[in-house]
């Protein structure tokens, strides 16, 4: 990722937020962030009320301390994809963090939706199935520990919606592994947040739009919790 992105005149106060806060964070030996917003969520928000517990988060998100949730400005664009969905439907999601856009779609698909998640981080883990718990959706949600790439292969059936929220260099290589294992099926939404210009997505959005297997469509929005300009790119695979 090229540095001088976050150095743009649209990007530097949100930089500038991101970088105080994080230098806050190592001088003060915080906990991990999601550590943190699981005692947040269980201090304010309502046990079993997922709206609520969303809400919390963005409190946290725009009151305290910046977390890359989708958030309240691109959650409206899932849940509206999700309504194309039955409601069945079985969702993968790579990068869990605290829980929030597991806990968004799980709610909005209902009772028989199902949401896989794969999550790297120890702490994210811990924070998001706290929060997911905590929801009231741990019935709906299944969180695994461990990397995407070497995940993905382990996993079984076919996912009617796969929400790329991982690490932005992962997203074309770990989307290729999801189609040589089998896991989409004509009609499957790849959503992929943060392929707006601060994230510099070219190379996934070059395959998508270009390998012949997607009808894809941009979606302009903008970084959650800020102004900064970004996007989100909904392929539907063709088969
Ligand atoms: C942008 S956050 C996810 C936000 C979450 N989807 C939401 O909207 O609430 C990215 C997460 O991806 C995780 N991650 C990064 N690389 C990964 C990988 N290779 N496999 C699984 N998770 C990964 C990070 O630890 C981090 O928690």
């Amino acid at each position: 990722m090229q540095i001088w992105r976050f150095l743009m005149p649209s990007t530097i106060g949100f930089s500038f937020r991101m970088f105080r806060e994080t230098l806050f964070d190592r001088l003060t030996g915080a906990p991990p962030l999601p550590l943190r917003v699981r005692d947040f969520v269980a201090e304010h928000a309502r046990r079993g009320d997922p709206q609520d517990v969303l809400e919390i988060m963005d409190r946290f998100a725009t009151e305290i301390r910046f977390l890359m949730n989708i958030g309240p400005d691109k959650g409206p664009l899932v849940r509206e994809l999700l309504a194309r969905l039955p409601g069945n439907a079985r969702i993968l999601e790579l990068g869990a963090f605290c829980g929030y856009s597991s806990i968004l779609l799980a709610d909005t698909l209902g009772e028989e939706g199902r949401v896989v998640s794969v999550e790297l981080s120890g702490a994210a883990v811990e924070g998001s199935r706290a929060n997911v718990d905590f929801a009231g959706l741990s019935d709906r949600v299944e969180i695994h520990h461990g990397s995407s790439t070497n995940t993905i292969p382990n996993l079984e059936g076919s996912f009617d919606l796969v929400f790329l929220d991982h690490w932005k260099d992962l997203y074309k290589t770990d989307l290729e592994v999801i189609e040589a294992n089998g896991l989409l099926h004509p009609g499957s939404i790849v959503v992929a947040d943060n392929v707006g210009p601060l994230f510099g997505a070219t190379e996934y959005l070059d395959y998508v739009r270009n390998c012949g297997r997607y009808d894809s469509e941009n979606r302009v929005a903008t970084v959650e919790y800020s102004s900064v300009p970004d996007a989100v790119e909904i392929s539907v695979f063709r088969g």
